[in-house]
């Protein structure tokens, strides 16, 4: 099998996307609290972007690991940059737009860096493909980043197959991940080829909105889900993550909850196989098609 190693053992990654939503977590005890708990079930990688909270999740992360310095041994974090926002668009258009110049790139590495109080991030993506990208240009500022020990891998979000090939081309650094939606709700890469265009060239696919942001009770038949739940003893959570984890290669669910119980059912479904039955079923459930 050559499915890339990347972050083998991580069963799922906690995103940080939604920390402002949770208003105790934001206070550095309680947040270390939680980083621990996750410590202890075995999760060490957690998702940032510097557009989360406009860096304000980076900041209060950095600051808890600065309070907790045991804490800050242990984690690794995953950061992305890329987008601007219409509201941080500082020009006369304020209009949503990507930045890869490679001066941004390298002041981005620097920023999240210094707002997460990390000495290396583990992984940094580009988070959106950019129309604009000069990849040879960026390539080199990425590649001295990993030079200079700022940051360990290199990889890449939302891209296409033909989108990080260009990317690849230009550097020697291995793209380890594409980080891309990826759920029973959003399924299509499985069917049309692009999923194993990750596993052909060793990307570790990431999966973002594993949980379909809780629709899945709405998408699947009250029937077949009651059903599901007593067969499995999962819950839907459990049943999001144990159907992406049984696919080819194991993406990684990059999980937005952050409450206790979720992830903890989250984890169950990750060390859970499906009966292959049941994972088309629900599939053709939520496509509201037979698979061909
Ligand atoms: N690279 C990218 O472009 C990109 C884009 C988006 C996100 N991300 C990353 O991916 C992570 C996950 O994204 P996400 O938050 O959209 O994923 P998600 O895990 O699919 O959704 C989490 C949301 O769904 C809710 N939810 C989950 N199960 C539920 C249920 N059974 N009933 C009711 N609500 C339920 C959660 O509510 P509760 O909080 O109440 O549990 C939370 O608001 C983010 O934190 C971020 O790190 C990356």
């Amino acid at each position: 099998m050559s499915y890339s190693a990347f972050l083998e053992e991580t069963p799922l990654i906690p995103g940080m996307m939604r920390l402002l939503d949770h208003a105790e977590l934001c206070k550095p005890a309680r947040l270390a609290a939680w980083i621990q708990k996750r410590l202890d079930e075995g999760l060490n990688t957690f998702d940032h972007a510097d557009i989360y909270g406009d860096g304000e999740c980076e900041r209060i992360f950095g600051e808890t690991l600065m309070a907790s310095p045991e804490l800050r041994q242990k984690v690794q974090v995953i950061s992305k940059a890329g987008i601007v926002p219409a509201h941080r668009d500082p020009s006369l258009w304020t209009t949503k737009h990507y930045r890869a110049e490679a001066d941004y790139f390298s002041g981005a590495i620097d920023k999240s860096l210094s707002r997460l109080r990390v000495e290396q991030i583990h992984t940094f993506l580009i988070h959106r493909p950019d129309p604009l990208l000069d990849a040879e240009s960026l390539a080199t500022a990425l590649e001295r980043a990993v030079t200079a020990g700022k940051i360990r891998h290199i990889g890449v979000s939302n891209f296409l197959p033909e989108q990080w090939r260009w990317f690849q081309q230009n550097t020697r650094l291995p793209l380890v991940c594409n980080q891309s939606q990826l759920s029973l709700s959003h399924s299509a890469a499985l069917l049309d080829g692009t999923y194993e265009a990750h596993l052909n060239d060793g990307l570790r696919w990431l999966a973002w909105s594993p949980l379909a942001g809780g629709t899945l009770t709405r998408c699947v038949p009250e029937g077949l889900l009651q059903a599901a739940k007593e067969e499995t003893s999962l819950d839907e959570t459990g049943l999001a993550i144990a159907w992406l984890r049984q696919i080819p290669g194991t993406p990684i669910p990059v999980v937005g909850s952050m409450r206790e119980r979720r992830i903890q059912e989250a984890l169950k479904g990750a060390r859970t196989t499906l009966p292959r039955s049941l994972w088309f079923a629900l599939l053709e459930a939520v496509r509201q098609t037979e698979v061909p």
